[in-house]
């Protein structure tokens, strides 16, 4: 193919990937729910060359599906079965173009791992607080293009939050760059917030500027038990009336959670010799030097109020950075345990945070009326209104049969109820070809038309990422 050649020659022939043994990793999604097939994969060495990858695939009208680290949950990465469209990888693209510690910006090319992007901010002395159990091997591009969540969206906002300047590859191969990273500029539409969470559809970003932070002297952890998960967002209120903006995480998990995390961590002592039915971990930033060795002493009278309410049962403090990665990794492999066990039927919910507790009962109450044996794996980033309210076949069935049989209608009751009460079906997870129907079904005629109406006008020819989103 005469396309295949000029790309070729122009990226260098050992990064044009064709065989399907080349090719089928970046055919799969992370969970496995998507198998498709590639035209071919390429990968650009600098912006300059996807500039004019993608002027070519304009020119031949090749259909293109970019790629990052490839860890999204709704399959947004990968290619269809046809055969017919071409996988642009961006990891070649892995530079840190600029740091400016006066403005505290960080400016890198879209292929650049979330680690290495944190890396380059702490090497200069800063923050970037976009932090996620993926860092390792996601890349920016897909952090923005999803516009990722994570561990500290509480304090710090997601990727959109944290994006100053993006750069943009336009289907037909025009460049938008605008990487300057200013905090004030009113000079007409925001361009590149329509391109954050497009999920790839309207162009490829190519680099980012992105806000770093002060970094914390320190950071204190708390594990606590609670009454229940209004207790958790009741706890969340206190803490932040005492301590304000410097609250970074509030994260929950319940008991079937936590059950199962402690069951793969056999390594990692658990936090209470007794059960409880919902935790907590909270976590916030010190600056400065407020807290010296009175640190425990502190956080004691910070949490009596709770405690005397009856909202905190027990907790635990971090006395260690080594005692605090424990407890997070109680709450990141949380996932991982999940697949241990044959894996579950994920959702990704988000309500009003006073909404939290209401959802999680009435929810819990419907499915469990319906399929007695189910088991509930809720846990999540509470703070934010964000629990993943997953769902594991009852442990004496067969786990792929049941979702089979029932994930359907499962997910369906889960959704409607975040739909009823003013919430969303993806708080952070995306769209891709996971949730392209519950979009069509959820977002609102206007809404949709809306976004359609972008798309025609930036991808007329409908050649990025076609099939995902809308
Ligand atoms: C998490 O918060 O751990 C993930 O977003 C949820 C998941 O992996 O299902
Ligand atoms: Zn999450």
């Amino acid at each position: 193919m005469r396309v295949l050649q000029d790309l070729a020659a122009l990226v260098g022939a050992a990064h044009v990937l064709g065989a399907e043994s080349q090719t089928d990793s970046y055919c799969v999604d992370e969970r496995a729910l998507y198998h498709g097939r590639a035209l071919a994969v390429v990968r650009p060495g600098t912006r300059q060359e996807l500039v004019r990858v993608m002027s070519l695939c304009h020119a031949a009208k090749l259909a293109m599906v970019p790629h990052g680290g490839n860890t999204g949950y709704c399959g947004g990465a990968t290619p269809d079965s046809s055969g017919s469209q071409l996988v642009i990888s961006l990891e070649r693209l892995d530079r840190i173009i600029a740091i400016d510690t006066v403005a505290a910006t960080l400016t890198v090319e879209a292929g650049v791992t979330l680690a290495d992007a944190q890396a380059a901010a702490t090497a200069a002395g800063l923050l970037l607080p976009l932090s996620m159990g993926s860092q390792g091997s996601c890349q920016i591009g897909g952090n923005l293009s999803t516009n990722a969540g994570g561990l500290a969206v509480l304090r710090y906002g997601t990727a959109r939050d944290l994006t100053l300047g993006l750069e943009v590859v336009l289907p037909d191969g025009r460049l938008l760059s605008q990487l300057q990273g200013l905090r004030k500029d009113n000079t007409g539409y925001d361009l590149k917030q329509l391109f954050i969470g497009a999920e790839g559809t309207l162009g490829i970003i190519s680099a980012a500027t992105l806000k770093l932070f002060p970094r914390p002297r320190a950071m204190q952890t708390v594990f606590a038990a609670v009454r229940d998960v209004g207790a958790a967002t009741t706890l969340l209120s206190h803490v932040r009336a005492q301590l304000g903006d410097n609250v970074t995480s509030c994260e929950y998990l319940s008991a079937n959670a936590m059950a199962q995390v402690a069951a793969l961590l056999t390594d990692v002592q658990r936090p209470f010799t007794v059960e409880y039915a919902h935790y907590v971990l909270l976590e916030w930033a010190e600056f400065g030097d407020r807290h010296g060795p009175s640190a425990a002493h502190d956080i004691e009278q910070l949490f009596s109020p709770p405690i005397a309410d009856g909202l905190v049962l027990d907790a635990v403090i971090a006395h260690s950075e080594k005692q605090r990665l424990a407890l997070w990794r109680l709450r990141e492999n949380v996932p991982a345990a999940e697949k241990a066990l044959g894996g579950s039927i994920k959702h990704d919910i988000s309500v009003p945070l006073g909404e939290v507790a209401e959802y999680v009962g009435r929810t819990s109450t419907q499915l469990l009326a319906r399929w007695p044996t189910l088991r509930l794996s809720v846990y999540g980033h509470i703070g934010d209104g964000n629990v993943h309210f997953n769902v594991l076949a009852p442990i004496e069935l067969d786990a792929a049969a049941f979702k089979r049989t029932h994930g359907a209608d499962i997910s369906a009751l889960v959704h409607e109820i975040a739909q009823t009460m003013g919430g969303s079906f993806s708080a952070e997870h995306g769209v891709g070809l996971l949730k392209r129907d519950l979009l069509a079904q959820y977002a609102g005629g206007p809404r949709l038309e809306a976004m359609r109406a972008i798309k025609d006008a930036l991808d007329p020819g409908g050649l990025m990422n076609p099939g995902k989103l809308l």
